[in-house]
């Protein structure tokens, strides 16, 4: 289920938690504190209540019933306080619940009196806290009720105004320090992810720093131990290539020799031409792996100043297709990349463009929303049949199966260009274009 609220970053989910759990203790401390504290200022309130009520009923039983008005009369009442004598209690309040009943009682009979002074009946209506509380006594003597009705004023459990901007400054402290800690505990996952995205780009990137709290000291060394692993691994493969390449040469150099002592004229060429292009593939495959071995540093470069010097070249290389190469984007474009690597693989697009399409018209887009660079590249040839478009990126992959000499090549373009962007975190895509030609397409990030 997916809650509505539920943040997708770790650090906005453990700090909503903690918050939550925050509130929730500090809201339970709180109305503990306020109970208990309501509690005690009942109890006071009780007592303070009985002790007003018994005083006026001690002065008006102490003086003779004829003057008992008059007295009453001139007895000094707070605002908002009725007394009366009566011959019936007062019932305009509803009876009070039986707690405030047994609290006012246990009050009321603390006042010092004789029993024969009390009084005869106690009648408890309204109740405490917020409200109007009514005491009707029935005077021993004369039988007549002394009503006495109090406001009584809403309880305050937290008297001081102090107490509640302490609180909430106690809150915003929490909450700040919380969020801190939250931020600083999630950012070695954020180093994390930027050294794989790194690694990715370029396998000899530097190694994350191995300090810091034990997990994370942990994760930084697994993750250098896995990228050092994968760095062994690509360059011994890379050597074995350059291995067989190199010991590849002298057979090769030895049946060529062979080969001039066939008698059969025919046979003798045929031998030679396959042993020639034999040749052609392992230098081919030599260069491809002392490429991929001498890691070329990467620097700062201008893109669209590298395109268009690739454009510049293959027109030199081609004169007569000159007419039919085009650039089109920005005159200069900043972006960290190896020179000669993009050189390379743009060149071997272009190439590919020029000997199969005729045609290479280039266009640079700037950089999208997120930063990716993207490089088309068109021709007008017969395009790549739908199910070889991928196909053509595997080595000694070629669409002429007899690696004639005029169109040249021995199939390791395409890979080599595919390797290449794929080691700076891009890549290439081939797609036909209506009604004739293809266009490939070169993300890179930027
Ligand atoms: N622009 C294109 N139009 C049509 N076919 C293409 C185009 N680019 C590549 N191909 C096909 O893809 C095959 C593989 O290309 P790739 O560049 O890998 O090798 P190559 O050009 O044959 O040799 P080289 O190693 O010299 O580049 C080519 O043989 C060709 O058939
Ligand atoms: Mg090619």
């Amino acid at each position: 289920m997916r809650l509505f609220l539920w943040p997708r970053s770790l650090a906005a989910r453990t700090a909503l938690v903690l918050v939550a759990g925050l509130f929730l203790v500090q809201g339970a401390a709180l109305s503990l504190h306020a109970w208990d504290r309501i509690d005690l200022l009942r109890l006071e309130q009780a007592r303070g209540l009985a002790f007003r009520v018994m005083a006026v009923y001690r002065t008006v039983i102490a003086v003779p019933e004829a003057d008992r008005e008059t007295v009453l009369a001139g007895f000094p009442h707070p605002p908002g306080v009725i007394m009366r004598l009566a011959d019936a209690p007062a019932v305009r309040l509803p009876p009070a619940p039986f707690w405030v009943q047994r609290l006012l009682r246990v009050n009321l009979a603390l006042a010092p009196l004789p029993p024969r002074l009390r009084p005869r009946r106690i009648v408890i209506r309204g109740g405490l806290a917020p409200g109007r509380v009514a005491v009707g006594m029935r005077l021993p003597d004369d039988g007549r009720w002394l009503d006495v009705t109090t406001p009584v004023p809403p309880l305050r459990p937290w008297r001081s105004p102090g107490f509640l901007w302490a609180f909430g400054l106690m809150m915003a402290v929490a909450l700040g320090l919380s969020l801190w800690a939250v931020r600083r505990l999630t950012a070695p996952l954020r180093t994390l992810a930027a050294a794989a995205d790194a690694l990715g780009r370029d396998v000899n990137a530097p190694p994350l720093p191995e300090d810091g709290p034990t997990e994370i000291a942990t994760a930084a060394r697994a993750f250098n131990t896995m990228a050092s692993r994968i760095r062994r691994f690509v360059r011994d493969r890379t050597e074995l290539l350059a291995a067989i390449g190199h010991d590849l040469r002298t057979p090769i150099t030895r049946l060529k020799l062979r080969a001039e002592f066939i008698e059969d004229e025919e046979q003798s060429h045929k031998f030679l031409a396959d042993l020639d292009e034999l040749e052609t593939m392992v230098a081919a495959t030599l260069a491809f792996a002392r490429d991929a071995r001498d890691g070329e540093p990467v620097v700062s470069l201008d893109l669209a100043e590298l395109l268009r010097t690739v454009l510049d070249e293959a027109a030199d290389a081609r004169p007569e297709a000159a007419e039919a190469i085009a650039y089109t984007g920005p005159a200069h474009l900043t972006f960290r990349g190896r020179t000669l690597a993009l050189k390379r693989a743009f060149a071997n697009l272009v190439g590919n463009a020029l000997a199969y399409g005729g045609a290479a018209r280039l266009c640079l887009h700037p950089p999208d929303a997120v930063g990716t660079v993207t490089v088309e590249i068109e021709d007008d040839g017969p395009g790549i049949p739908p199910g070889e478009l991928e196909a053509v990126f595997e080595p000694f992959r070629r669409g002429e199966p007899s690696r004639n000499k005029e169109t040249g090549g021995v199939g390791l373009g395409l890979p080599i260009v595919r390797n290449i962007l794929r080691a700076h975190g891009g890549d290439v895509s081939l797609a036909n274009r209506t009604p004739r030609g293809l266009r490939a397409t070169v993300r890179l990030p930027g």
